[in-house]
């Protein structure tokens, strides 16, 4: 069997046992808890889910809430391929678990499009959230532009990464394990930056902590970043921390770094 079947197999049953759901409330308890001056009042927010994928749970979270949520993303197209039947019976199955409305699934206000060249108005949204999904933009600085054009002045962005530099960062590892314990045979932790092993099977760009936040500094008031998951700190011996010395131990064991940021008020004045 293959790494790929293996992890399949393994992330069906994850689905099936609540512990994908599991995870996707705890990014959103994250996500509640930075924001919660503005996700806690009663007004319905306007918000965007960047790069929503297949399963869009964050999506259909913020929308049983009551927020009028629009989602954008590469795969946002209606067809009747058998992978998007499993997709769809995927998505009940996390609305099942996350006990979630059927209205919650409703997809009118998914677009399909590229997250560099936003198809809305100036100032249209009070949030965007993106889970996952600025490793694989490979023009970030557009889209952090974008961000800023689409967002209403004192808007924010939740965004929470998928560190290149992370274990598992390279995508070329086993996608089921969350976070990632063990590798497979005669496979070296850090491969991806150690010794380059390819493929990697998305786009990826590669980025650093360091250059997302100056990416967002550029347009953007900064509120907090911190890193919401790790892992392979058991993996990091004092050889390979030696090795990778230009690396710091918080960007090599952090899964999920998160960005809170903020549009001023005034509109402010994004650096060009
Ligand atoms: C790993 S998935 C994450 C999806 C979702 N946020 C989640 O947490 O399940 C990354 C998504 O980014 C989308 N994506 C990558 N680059 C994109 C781009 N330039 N424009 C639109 N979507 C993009 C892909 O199609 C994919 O659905």
């Amino acid at each position: 069997m293959t790494q790929y079947t293996t992890d399949y197999i393994r992330y069906t049953w994850q689905m099936i046992n609540g512990f994908r759901a599991e995870h996707e409330k705890s990014l959103a308890n994250f996500r509640q808890r930075d924001l919660s001056h503005i996700l806690n009042g009663a007004r319905s927010l306007q918000i965007l889910d960047l790069a929503n994928g297949r399963l869009r749970p964050q999506f259909a979270i913020l929308k049983s809430a009551g927020h009028q949520i629009y989602g954008i993303d590469f795969i946002n197209r209606p067809t009747t391929s058998p992978t998007n039947i499993a997709y769809g019976v995927a998505r009940q199955m996390y609305r099942w678990k996350l006990q979630l409305p059927q209205s919650a699934m409703t997809d009118d206000k998914l677009l399909c499009g590229d997250v560099g060249i936003l198809p809305f108005k100036d100032d249209s949204f009070d949030l965007i959230t993106s889970i996952a999904a600025f490793e694989h933009f490979l023009d970030v600085s557009s889209v952090v532009k974008e961000l800023y054009r689409v967002l209403k002045p004192g808007g924010m962005v939740w965004a929470c990464i998928h560190l290149f530099t992370a274990p598992s960062g390279g995508h070329n590892l086993s996608f089921a394990q969350l976070p990632l314990r063990t590798l497979p045979k005669g496979v070296e932790p850090w491969d991806h930056l150690r010794q380059r092993r390819l493929p990697f099977h998305v786009p990826l760009n590669e980025w650093r902590k360091a250059q997302y936040i100056a990416a967002f500094q550029h347009h953007f008031e900064i509120l907090n970043d911190y890193c919401a998951l790790r892992e392979g700190e058991h993996l990091l011996t004092p050889a390979i921390e030696k090795e990778l010395g230009q690396y710091t131990r918080d960007e090599l064991t952090c899964w999920a770094y998160v960005i809170v940021a903020r549009k001023p008020a005034d509109g402010g004045a994004s650096v060009e």
